[in-house]
């Protein structure tokens, strides 16, 4: 691999996958893994759906990709497809091709429709990884944090009042970027009644909400989209990751107004990959394939009874310290390492019993977001493995 530049942050741990299938990664001595971050918490129906594998396939022979001057049906369909997984049937999509790109369509867009250059995130969240979106300047993103919220002797009462509140520079701010809970993969879920403020005060003053569901949609967190658990209504929505499950896929939604708004306004994007008849065709395959396998309410399912064992061994084990999520995306937070305990041993030796976890060890984290369709019994023995290691933590 010495031409290959990796540059992510993260150490390369296994240099010979050969094939994935399912939830399962093979290497080239036949030893499998149970793929619990389903790749980088792409793959939600799992790795090479035979569904979507056939749709490429399909695709690919008659035609992948066409110029902006010309159209084809699957991306009217694909639209529909999408726009139905939102309730949302009198919306407009774009589609891309990385979550990146969708966000920072997203904001270029709530910029230009309210003419003003800052945008409200909230601490932690993680919008792209270029673009405006990407850099997050002083000048055009205001970032409120909210530990102090989860505490707040005010309650409920969630307005001006509040001293946070007055630093906010609303004035100046045309849009809410809300990512409903990944939080930068800490899985930090921001209090409902702090988001739900934000957004009403917004958009009293004209502004915009934007959603980032580029890894909290399409099921992960045991709803279709990541807003529902806050009853948001948002007018700007950014799809990626597993629209594609593991194909370069993102999408755009816009409501009927915000879309109509744009199109009077004139506002352009043009790109080469952009509404490409073979990623709007996987795109809307993953949808339905949701839609069929019934794989949000599975999701939830699964996701409310790991997270209960999982609170379960925090009740046992002290240096687990935090059990986070909701749905398949969760995470456990562990005590800083003793000298009867290193989380980093924990990861290898999972890793060396055929489980692949997320690891953030800055954050002392172990993240769990496997593709929907995970087996019980995967589960169990994932859970089975992390009790046993906990409870000989040195062997
Ligand atoms: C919430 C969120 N938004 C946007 C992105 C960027 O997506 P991509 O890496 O596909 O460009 C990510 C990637 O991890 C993400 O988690």
């Amino acid at each position: 691999m010495g031409h290959v530049l990796h540059c992510t942050g993260y150490d390369v741990t296994k240099t010979d996958i050969v094939r994935a299938e399912g939830c399962r990664l093979y290497d080239s001595r036949g030893r499998s893994f149970v793929d619990f971050e389903a790749g980088v918490w792409c793959t939600v129906l799992g790795h090479g759906h035979p569904r979507v594998t056939e749709m490429i396939r399909t695709q690919a022979a008659e035609v992948m990709h066409l110029g902006y001057r010309y159209t084809h049906e699957l991306m009217e369909s694909a639209a529909l497809e999408v726009l139905d997984s939102l309730a949302l049937p009198g919306g407009r999509c774009v589609f891309l091709s990385s979550g990146s790109e969708a966000v920072e369509f997203g904001v270029q867009a709530a910029r230009h429709l309210t003419g003003k250059p800052v945008l409200l995130a909230l601490a932690n969240t993680y919008l792209a990884a270029y673009g405006s979106a990407g850099r997050k300047h002083s000048a055009e993103w205001f970032t409120l944090t909210w530990d102090e919220c989860l505490n707040c002797p005010r309650g409920e009462a969630c307005d001006t009042d509040c001293p946070r509140w007055r630093e906010i520079p609303f004035d100046r701010i045309g849009g809410l970027v809300f990512e409903p809970g990944n939080s930068g993969g800490l899985v930090r879920l921001p209090p409902v009644k702090v988001v739900q403020a934000l957004a009403r005060h917004i958009r009293d003053r004209q502004g915009l909400v934007m959603v980032d569901e580029v890894t909290t949609g399409l099921g992960r967190t045991g709803a279709w989209y990541g807003f529902r658990h806050y009853g948001l209504d948002p007018d700007i929505i950014a799809l990626g990751k597993g629209l594609g499950n593991g194909y370069p896929v993102s999408a755009v939604v816009l409501t009927h107004e915000t879309a109509a708004r744009l199109e009077d306004d004139g506002f352009r994007w043009a790109q080469s990959h952009q509404n490409d008849p073979l990623g709007c065709a996987v795109a809307r395959e993953v949808v339905r394939v949701i839609r069929d396998e019934e794989l949000v309410a599975r999701s939830h399912r699964l996701g409310a009874r790991w997270w209960a064992e999982l609170q379960h061994m925090a009740a046992q084990y002290p240096p687990l310290r935090e059990v986070r999520g909701l749905g398949l995306m969760l995470a456990v937070e562990f005590a800083a390492d003793s000298p009867s305990f290193s989380l980093r041993d924990v990861y290898r030796q999972l890793l060396d019993a055929g489980f692949i976890v997320g690891y953030k060890p800055e954050a002392r984290l172990l993240r769990f977001y496997p593709p929907l369709i995970i087996g019980e019994g995967e589960i169990d023995r994932l859970l089975a493995e992390l009790d046993r290691i906990l409870a000989h933590p040195s062997s």
